[in-house]
C-alpha cells in the first residue's frame, strides 16, 4: 500500500484487502483505547456497496480474533425516507444484515436515521443532539458518490449543514435504481448527516474502489473546495485519510 499526503489529506492507495486492514486496524485501535479509557468508542458508518469488504473483516476480526464491539455506539449516516426498517433496501436492514447482526453490539447502541416520520425535521434534529449527546464521533466512514456526495450531502449542501431531511439528486436515484427494481421505487428523499456534522468527526476516513470514483475523487481531493463537490471539504480536515483502490485513485 502507497501512502501520499496531499495537503492536509492522508492517501492511502492499494489493494482493497491491504486497504480494508488498515481501516480495521485503526477501528480495533480506537476501541482498545477508548476501552482502557473507560469510555465506548463512537463510530459514524455508511452503507453502500464500498464498505462492505471492510465490514467482512471486521466480523471476521470479532469471529476469529474475539474483537468486542459492546463498547461501541454507531450512528449511520443516512437512510432513505418512507422505507421502514423491514424494507430490504432500508440502511436499517443493510446495516443489520452486513455487519450488526454478527458482531456483539448492543442493540441499543445503534441509531440509523428513521426512514419514517411524522416529523422529519424533528427527528434529524433529534438525530443530531444524539451524536452531540454520545460526545461526538471518534471515527467516521464515508463512502463517496458519482457527483461527491458524502452521506446524502448532495451538490449544493453547505459546509455548515447538519442533520436533516434532504431532496436525493437525480444521479443518486439512477445509481440506487438497480437496487430498487427501478427509479420509480427509489425514495426521493432521505435524512442525512450534515456536511459539518461529518466534519466534527475526530477522524475521517472515506473509502473508494472502481474506475468510475476516479474523476470524483480527483475533484474533491485537489479540486476547489465548494458546495459543487460536498467531499472536497474534507480538505478542511485535520484527521483525513482517504482509502482508494488503483482504479479509484487512477494509479
Ligand atoms: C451511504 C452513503 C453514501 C454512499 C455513496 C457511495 O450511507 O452515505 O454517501 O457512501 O453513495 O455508495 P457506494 O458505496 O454504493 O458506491
Amino acid at each position: 500500500m502507497k501512502k501520499v499526503q496531499i495537503g492536509l489529506q492522508e492517501v492511502h492507495v492499494g489493494e482493497v484487502d491491504e486497504l480494508c486492514r488498515a481501516l480495521a486496524d485503526e477501528v480495533e485501535a480506537l476501541l482498545e483505547n477508548r476501552l482502557k479509557e473507560g469510555k465506548p468508542a463512537v463510530l459514524g458508518l455508511a452503507t453502500g456497496s464500498t464498505p462492505l469488504p471492510l465490514y467482512a473483516e471486521l466480523i471476521r476480526r470479532h469471529r476469529e480474533e474475539g474483537l468486542s464491539f459492546a463498547n461501541v455506539i454507531s450512528f449511520n449516516l443516512d437512510e432513505y425516507e418512507g422505507l421502514g426498517r423491514d424494507h430490504e433496501r432500508s440502511y436499517w436492514c443493510e446495516m443489520w444484515k452486513n455487519l450488526f447482526d454478527h458482531l456483539d453490539v448492543r442493540p441499543e447502541n445503534v441509531s440509523v436515521p428513521p426512514s419514517i416520520s411524522d416529523d422529519p425535521d424533528r427527528a434529524a434534529a433529534e438525530y443530531e443532539a444524539a451524536i452531540q449527546a454520545a460526545g461526538g464521533i471518534d471515527w467516521q466512514l464515508l463512502g463517496i458518490g458519482g457527483e461527491g456526495h458524502i452521506g446524502f450531502n448532495e451538490k449544493g449542501s453547505e459546509p455548515d449543514s447538519r442533520t436533516r431531511r434532504v431532496t436525493l439528486a437525480r444521479k443518486t436515484i439512477v445509481d440506487a435504481a438497480p437496487g430498487f427494481g427501478g427509479e420509480k421505487n427509489v425514495p426521493n428523499h432521505a435524512i442525512t448527516m450534515g456536511v459539518a456534522t461529518i466534519l466534527e468527526a475526530k477522524r475521517v476516513v472515506l473509502m473508494a474502489r472502481g474506475a468510475s470514483k476516479k474523476e470524483i475523487v480527483a475533484r474533491a481531493l485537489s479540486g476547489e473546495v465548494g458546495s459543487d463537490v460536498p467531499a472536497s471539504f474534507l480538505q478542511n480536515h485535520e484527521n483525513v485519510g482517504w482509502f482508494l483502490d488503483d482504479d479509484a485513485a487512477g494509479s
